[in-house]
């Protein structure tokens, strides 16, 4: 049986990337009618130092943001990461499973600790066998993401197949499958087209955050870096224009087009023409769920029903699951 799975960290603003990589996507394979299981990765999130007063209104945000873009939590489980005390325990076993080199290959980890390693969470060095665990703990078998976590799923496969064979429990992870597909899984920042858009760049131009306001939007899109050319009549044209390749694939993602259906409506015109257009895709798209997110955060009573009804079901299937790799290890049971 399909089951669908992610999460995004509690760490603060939502930008259009997760919008368009990770958030519009999980409606989509919802409404497709497959069980889907999306949490809020609180555990991940204090990876990095994160301010105890900010943190649960941060996962409330992220909440907020599942509900607002469509998630239905009569359909999807919405919990809270550390709501369910599987994922850290399954974490564990998977520490003992993955190895130091599998580790020390991950691209993020040196991203994210820079010059300073030593002085670097333990957590942000294990931080995707805890990903791991949120995964196979479901046994999930789709897991749609952004591309920047492409590398973090080749890990879980890694650690399905190594816990399968090791204890001699051949099939008892399903190998999950990353879901990376449409034309916004890597979107670029709006000032550089080589950098991904993330909430770390210290320009603000540089990406459009959803809680921004309409006219917000509409400056960030008209300031965004081009090249002076008009688009090009072939989706070829593209290459070798980064900026201008990252704005047909962001209006093509926010229209629900292909990128060929937008080249073929905006060839031949230059960006005076289509960043107005853009903007106003852009805004018309993201106010209703900006409006939606406010909405539900002023009176955080829904949200918390949501999470706390999403955490016991998500447990229902954890439990069970977490239970059998004890058994499977042979850790002492009564
Ligand atoms: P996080 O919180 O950094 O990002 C959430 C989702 O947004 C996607 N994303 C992007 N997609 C397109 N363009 C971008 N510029 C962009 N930036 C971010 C990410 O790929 C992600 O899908 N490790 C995960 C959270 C996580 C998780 C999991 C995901 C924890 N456990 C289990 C799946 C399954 C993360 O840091 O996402």
């Amino acid at each position: 049986p399909r089951r669908i799975l992610s999460g995004i960290q509690a760490s603060g603003a939502l930008h259009l990337g997760n919008y368009l990589g990770a958030l519009k996507r999980f409606v989509e394979l919802q409404d497709q009618g497959a069980p889907v299981y999306v949490f809020v990765a609180d555990m991940h999130a204090i990876t990095v130092w994160q301010d105890p007063a900010k943190l649960t209104a941060q996962t409330r945000e992220i909440a907020a943001a599942y509900l607002a873009s469509g998630l239905d939590p009569e359909k999807a489980t919405i919990f809270p990461q550390s709501a369910v005390r599987a994922h850290a325990e399954l974490a564990w076993i998977f520490n003992c499973v993955a190895r130091l080199g599998w580790l020390d290959r991950m691209t993020q980890f040196k991203e994210k600790s820079g010059k300073h390693k030593e002085r670097s969470s333990v957590g942000l060095y294990t931080y995707p066998v805890l990903q791991a665990a949120d995964i196979l703990l479901y046994k999930a078998t789709e897991v749609p993401v952004g591309e920047d976590q492409k590398q973090h799923l080749e890990l879980t496969r890694d650690i399905a197949a190594k816990f399968n064979n090791d204890f001699g429990v051949p099939g008892f992870f399903p190998v999950p499958e990353p879901i990376i597909q449409g034309p916004a899984t890597r979107v670029m920042s709006l000032r550089d087209g080589a950098a991904k858009m993330s909430k770390s760049d210290p320009s603000d131009n540089s990406r459009i955050n959803l809680t921004d306001d309409a006219d917000t939007i509409a400056s960030k899109i008209k300031k965004a870096k081009t090249d002076p050319e008009p688009l090009p009549e072939t989706l070829e044209g593209l290459n070798e224009r980064p900026e201008a390749k990252n704005l047909v694939a962001i209006y093509a993602a926010l229209a629900g087009l292909t990128r060929e259906q937008v080249i073929a409506q905006f060839g031949g015109q230059g960006f005076g023409a289509f960043k107005p257009a853009l903007a106003d895709l852009a805004v018309s798209s993201l106010a209703p769920v900006t409006a939606e997110m406010r909405r539900l955060i002023d009176d955080p009573a829904e949200i918390d029903r949501v999470l706390k009804a999403g955490a016991e079901r998500a447990a229902e299937v954890a439990d069970p699951v977490v239970d059998e790799v004890k058994k499977i290890v042979g850790f002492w049971r009564a």
